[in-house]
């Protein structure tokens, strides 16, 4: 199977490239903007590739004409979406359609990632079934990246997923786990929401998920994401314990309290019956999750010291 990936760059990304190119039945295709930051870079292919220029897209998905594309490329910071509308509608809508267009041509299964920010955040968890009414900008394109798929493909899947977090090697991207186990290791104190719940989703276990729909060529609406629900503040307080830190630094606060551009739904959380039953999909236990990255900062360290 031939399996082309956008935003090869990114933490899902990366994770796609570690897990894809491992498997023998599997050809990759990477693309992303600019250069090739994934640190070993045998395996696969790699095109660049910016999905906002449609002659591009074009003409990468006929070069090699994938049996799926994975489009992991979207304009993922909430606030700057909040401000800067027009490049987050060229990414996570317009972009979108380039790449529905040129799937159609070759029936390429798209697989088009998008979010639970899609919800009002009222309840949770929730099915796949549920009504989107989102709060924010971002949320806003992610629904309508999501209709553009649902309108103009003919083989189409939408994994929706939540707060993910992982390490990729060049650590330039931060998440929720970092962020929380950097600030503490340096003693900082920091404000952490309790009115915000979520099931965050281990980066290892939404690649699985992807594949596993490209594999079993399994179309619609996905959830996929961790099982384990839980306050943002439960989430940091847990980091905290995990690796044997000071609690002492965390402070309740409540979204009201932080001044962001954007507004988060407060309770998300996904039901994984769906992916569960027709793709096999088990996902990581939080502190299983915690584990592995455990596993991989020691390794990261060793490596560059
Ligand atoms: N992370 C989360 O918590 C979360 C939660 C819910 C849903 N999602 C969804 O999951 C997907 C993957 O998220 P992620 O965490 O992997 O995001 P990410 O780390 O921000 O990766 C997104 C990638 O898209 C790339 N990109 C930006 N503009 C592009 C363009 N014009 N052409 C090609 N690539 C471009 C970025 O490239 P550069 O690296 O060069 O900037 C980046 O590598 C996204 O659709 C996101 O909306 C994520």
């Amino acid at each position: 199977m031939k399996v082309l990936i956008t935003g090869s760059n990114g933490l899902l990304g990366q994770k796609l490239v570690d897990l894809l190119k491992a498997r023998s039945n599997i050809n990759l295709i990477a693309t992303a903007r600019g250069i090739d930051r994934y640190p070993d870079q045998t395996g696969y292919l790699y095109e660049s590739l910016d999905i906002t220029n449609a002659e591009e897209v074009k003409l990468i998905v006929a070069k090699h004409k994938p049996d799926a594309v994975i489009n992991t490329a979207a304009m993922t910071n909430v606030d700057a979406c909040e401000t800067e509308r027009e490049a987050c509608d060229l990414l996570n809508i317009q972009a979108v359609k380039y790449l529905v267009e040129a799937c159609n041509l070759f029936n390429t299964h798209i697989i088009h990632l998008s979010t639970d920010f899609i919800f009002d955040g009222t309840h949770g968890p929730l099915t796949e079934s549920e009504i989107p009414k989102p709060l924010s900008y971002y949320g806003e394109s992610k629904l309508k990246g999501e209709k553009t798929v649902m309108e103009y493909s003919n083989n189409w899947s939408i994994v929706r997923t939540i707060l993910v977090y992982g390490i990729v090697s060049d650590m330039s991207r931060s998440n929720i786990v970092l962020w929380a186990k950097n600030s503490l290791e340096s003693g900082k104190q920091i404000n952490v929401v309790a009115d915000q719940f979520r099931t965050p989703t281990l980066a290892e276990d939404l690649a699985l998920g992807c594949l596993l729909i490209a594999e079993k060529k399994a179309n619609g609406i996905y959830n996929i994401s961790g099982n384990d629900f839980m306050s943002v503040f439960d989430l940091v307080y847990r980091v905290a314990d995990f690796w044997k830190l000071d609690k002492s630094l965390l402070n309740l606060a409540s979204s009201d309290g932080i001044k962001q551009p954007a507004k988060r739904p407060p309770i998300t959380g996904f039901r994984l019956d769906k992916a569960m039953h027709d793709l096999g999909y088990i996902p990581h236990s939080f502190e299983e999750g915690l584990a592995l990255l455990d596993q991989q900062l020691t390794k990261l360290i060793t490596h560059n010291s």
